[in-house]
């Protein structure tokens, strides 16, 4: 399976241009979409779910011209939005019944077949017969999977499935695109770095409409190894260390001290030492590399 991406333009009317010529090539298996607030993640998806039209490019899935073939494509497509509205004081398993009805699947014994096995996948089988409307925020997003499930899509689009979850929930629904990602395209957003690292077979970094790198999240953080450097300072050294060394990130250790991260082809200093690199490593020098691009183009 194949999702092409071709020279893709989004402006909306107030200027703002949230998809800026974008290429991207997507295989079976779990795709993370990795970006800041406001990056585009959410007007990358909503034009590939085919419910906004781009300005200009072009969309391709296996042999369907997605934009020209809305119909085909929407056959095979399973779409999660980052926002969906209230859930009706019905329970799961009325609420998969009614849907697969709407989609055309009127024989029962089918239809049991097809609920039942959307609620296996999902591990909602034993709080089927509870509402929806009762769910927790992790619960409601696997339904929104096994709601999408019923039609057996061959590409899936999930915006943002894990933002406000607890890191238990988090976890489970992640275990749940694991499942499902296996003979499919699953292609999930995040501003996580951490959903992304031992899930995905592919991931790209996306920021002001752009994709900024595209790899294996273990073939991205190979790139930097023999660069990230380590230190340890006091609180009020940073401003200094900051402006005499490419910071990527600090967080405090146990002692209230700061540890430093600092990118460098070659040590920095004789108060680094070397460390192995992380996605989130990448992340950060990505969207820190792209920023003095983009500031070096608007002088
Ligand atoms: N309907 C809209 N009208 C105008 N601007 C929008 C609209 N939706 C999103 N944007 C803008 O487009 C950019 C990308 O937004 P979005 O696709 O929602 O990013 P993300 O999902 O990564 O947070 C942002 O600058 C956002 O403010
Ligand atoms: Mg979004």
């Amino acid at each position: 399976m194949r999702l092409t991406i071709e020279n893709l333009t989004k402006t909306y009317k107030n200027g703002v241009k949230a998809i800026d010529n974008l290429n991207l090539e997507i295989g079976t298996g779990m795709f993370g979409l990795l970006g800041p607030n406001g990056a585009g993640k959410s007007t990358l998806m909503r034009t590939i779910a085919t419910l906004q039209s781009p300005d200009s490019g072009a969309i391709n899935f296996n042999d369907i011209d997605v934009l020209n073939d809305k119909i085909e494509f929407r056959k095979v497509l399973g779409y999660l939005p980052q926002e969906f509205g209230v859930y009706p004081k019905m329970s799961a398993n009325d609420l998969l019944h009614y849907f697969a009805s709407l989609k055309g699947i009127t024989d029962k014994k089918e239809r049991n077949e097809i609920v039942e096995k959307a609620l296996e996948l999902t591990n909602l089988y034993e709080v089927r017969n509870k509402n929806v409307a009762g769910y927790s925020g992790g619960m409601k997003q696997r339904f929104g999977i096994a709601q999408l499930l019923l039609n057996n899509p061959e590409l899936i689009i999930v915006d943002e499935p894990t933002a406000g979850l607890d890191p238990a929930e988090r976890h489970r629904f992640l275990n749940v695109l694991r499942e499902i990602g296996t003979n499919n395209i699953v292609i999930f957003s995040t501003h996580i770095v951490d959903d992304v690292k031992e899930l995905c077979t592919d991931m790209a970094i996306l920021n002001g409409g752009k994709i900024l790198a595209q790899d294996t999240p273990k073939q991205m953080t190979a790139s930097l190894s023999d660069k990230i450097w380590q230190t340890t300072i006091e609180r009020d050294q940073i401003e200094q260390i900051q402006k005499e060394y490419n910071v990527i990130s600090s967080s405090y250790n146990e002692d209230n001290m700061l540890n430093v991260r600092v990118y460098g082809e070659e040590s920095p200093g004789a108060i680094f030492t070397k460390t192995l690199p992380t996605l989130e490593d990448v992340y950060f020098t990505t969207l820190s590399n792209d920023k003095l691009i983009t500031e070096s183009e608007a002088v």
